[in-house]
């Protein structure tokens, strides 16, 4: 997720404009910032790695001439946070430049053909094979317009993209185009904007057009062109007033970040499927040879590598093991060597006791492997192969996007590794693979059918004193998780087991009415689990479950029922089984007149041991 921003200003300068706007986006990406702006048939550009004031008290983001220009604001998916991999990017003659929020799937053989055509690459981002395959396709037409050569480019490329152009050929013109990324246009007599999102443009103004997937946009002062990529047909379509309050519009019309975040899940889910084959398949290669896996995080983090446990030893017949960041020192320091291998997972890349467990595995020679959204972040710096979970930013301080994210890229890394080590038959591999194409979908459904009856629980339930969370194997995961996320945002206290483990000892809390969450997905557990619910049916329990579509045989056995679309693998469910429980921390949070995105006594990044 990054930000992109450009305006088009009757009068005045273009600068001071993008400055201001790419800070009302800097929740979308803070690791670089840079500005292009056209003035007197010359380019100039700024741009470097930090946050936005950090680069504009260095450089001053404000001088550049002109009242025409484009700027981004940056998190890194391809490349290091370094000066030369911010945007904007420009072809090899220095007319063109773009910024761009998305990803390219196909940059790496995009970026051979144009090498070998002789173009010269700077960066090593994704982002900038389109500025040079504009260039080329300009080297073969001259007689092109920006737009045409635009919409010829961008026919060539796999992946998601916002991106805005400008070119000192064409000097007064902006071109933008999306396919799964946000473009939106604001309007007003004296200016036109491209933005990632409204909150860039909202004090500028409030009329704003909203820009589809398969449409192109041309701004300039004579008013916008909408096209359809496919066909180049004209698109009309009229602005819509925006009444939303600054606040409101950086959370785009949602109450809190965390509901926003729960809901952006779908997409974020589809940027982790468009991981570099490469890199996925170097995570899969240490695992493989080392004696030992461990797989070492925190918090929801360490949910997300229980979870990974159970994928790596189902699809790969690999015995991975999960440690707790802060005990691993105790627990494995002296005997982690140089056979070892670390699956060090962390959102932040900061967390200091993963560091300290990767440090201290790094001294006894261990082979460290980072699994992190912070291109950049120390856990980076410090393992050998990284790899990122392309969330985003997450500014909520309980994890969402982030949780699902790395399940999809470690189920990813197990699947590598089971067709290494041919556990999994070819037709079983394609329907897995074929499954975790769909979870954004599904994410989408449970999301859009499932919002409503987990708020009526959450109104059911809101006095409750206790919680009980129970699943039985990999869902042993989601219900730690959906545990955590209900304790640090509502404040109710609550209990996770594997259902087996709830008769020796925890079952003699149960009295009537007393609330115990399932989670049941329909895997070789799913008897036993009926027994466990029936245990705790008897003692007066009130059965929340969350079940598979038509799983009538639960339901009739649960006081509340949710449910998620049918048919997921049992490796794949902890993904599409924790929506409704990240739901209900958030509703029950608000029901009990808590700010779900502040949870107190927590921080976002826990850096002291
Ligand atoms: C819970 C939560 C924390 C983090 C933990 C690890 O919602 O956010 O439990 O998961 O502090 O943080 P990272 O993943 O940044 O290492």
């Amino acid at each position: 997720m990054c930000g992109i921003f450009g305006c088009v200003l009757k009068e005045g300068n273009a600068a001071p404009v993008i400055h201001g706007s790419l800070k009302r986006l800097e929740y979308r990406g803070y690791d670089s910032v840079g500005e292009v702006t056209l003035h007197n048939g010359q380019i100039f550009i700024k741009k470097d790695q930090g946050k936005i004031d950090e680069v504009h008290k260095l450089h001053n983001l404000d001088d550049l001439p002109g009242n025409i220009g484009i700027g981004h604001t940056r998190w890194a998916t391809h490349g290091a946070p370094l000066q030369v991999n911010a945007h904007p990017h420009v072809d090899c003659s220095g007319q063109i430049a773009l910024v761009h929020n998305g990803i390219v799937e196909n940059f790496v053989e995009l970026k051979l053909e144009l090498e070998n055509r002789g173009h010269v690459f700077q960066s090593k981002t994704d982002t900038e094979v389109i500025v040079h395959l504009i260039e080329d396709v300009l080297n073969v037409n001259p007689s092109l317009s920006l737009t045409d050569a635009v919409l010829e480019t961008i026919k060539k490329l796999c992946g998601s993209y916002a991106i805005a152009v400008v070119s000192t050929k064409e000097p007064d013109k902006i071109v933008c185009a999306r396919n799964e990324s946000p473009l939106v246009i604001g309007v007003n007599e004296n200016a036109l904007y491209c933005a990632s999102d409204i909150p860039a443009f909202l004090p500028l103004t409030k009329k704003a057009v909203i820009i589809d997937d398969g449409e192109l946009v041309t701004l300039s002062l004579k008013g916008l062109e909408i096209r359809k990529i496919a066909d180049s047909s004209l698109v009309t379509r009229e602005p819509k007033l925006i009444d939303w309050t600054p606040e409101m519009a950086v959370k785009q019309g949602y109450p809190h970040f965390m509901i926003k975040e729960i809901h952006e899940q779908p997409d974020c889910l589809r940027n982790t499927l468009r991981l570099q084959e490469h890199y996925l398949d170097l995570m899969a290669t240490f695992p493989d040879r080392a004696r030992e896996v461990f797989l070492v995080a925190c918090g929801t983090s360490y949910h997300a590598c229980l979870a990974a446990s159970y994928m790596f030893s189902k699809l790969a017949f690999l015995a991975t093991y999960p440690v707790i960041a802060s005990e691993f020192i105790e627990q494995h320091g002296k005997s982690v060597n140089i056979d070892s291998t670390i699956l060090a997972v962390s959102q932040s890349g900061e967390t200091a006791d993963t560091l300290a467990a990767v440090n201290c595995a790094r001294q006894r020679a261990a082979t460290i492997l980072g699994l992190t959204n912070a291109i950049g972040s120390t856990l980076t710096r410090v393992s050998r192969v990284y790899i990122g979970q392309q969330s985003g930013p997450e500014i909520g301080v309980a994890a969402t996007k982030t949780f699902t994210s790395q399940l999809s890229v470690m189920a990813q890394i197990a699947l590598r590794l089971a067709k290494k080590r041919g556990k999994v038959s070819q037709d079983e591999m394609d329907y897995l693979a074929d499954r975790l194409q769909k979870l954004p979908d599904i994410v989408k459904t449970i999301i859009e059918t499932q919002e409503e009856k987990v708020k009526q629980i959450a109104k059911k339930y809101k006095e409750a004193k206790t919680f009980f969370f129970l699943g039985r194997g990999i869902s042993t995961a989601t219900a730690y998780e959906g545990r955590l996320k209900l304790m640090e945002i509502a404040y109710v206290p609550a209990i996770a087991f594997p259902a087996g483990e709830s008769k020796h000892g925890p079952i003699s809390l149960i009295e009537p009415g007393f609330p115990v969450v399932f989670i049941c997905p329909k895997d070789e557990a799913h008897k036993t689990l009926i027994g466990n619910i029936m245990e705790m049916k008897a003692r007066g329990a009130s059965i929340i479950a969350v079940i598979e579509e038509g799983d009538e045989e639960i339901k009739n056995l649960a006081d509340d029922y949710i449910e998620v679309p049918k048919d997921i693998p049992e490796v794949l469910s902890p993904i599409p089984f924790i929506i409704p429980l990240q739901l209900l921390a958030y509703y029950m949070a608000v029901e009990r007149g808590f700010n779900p995105d502040t949870p107190r006594n927590l921080a976002k990044s826990v850096t002291v041991k």
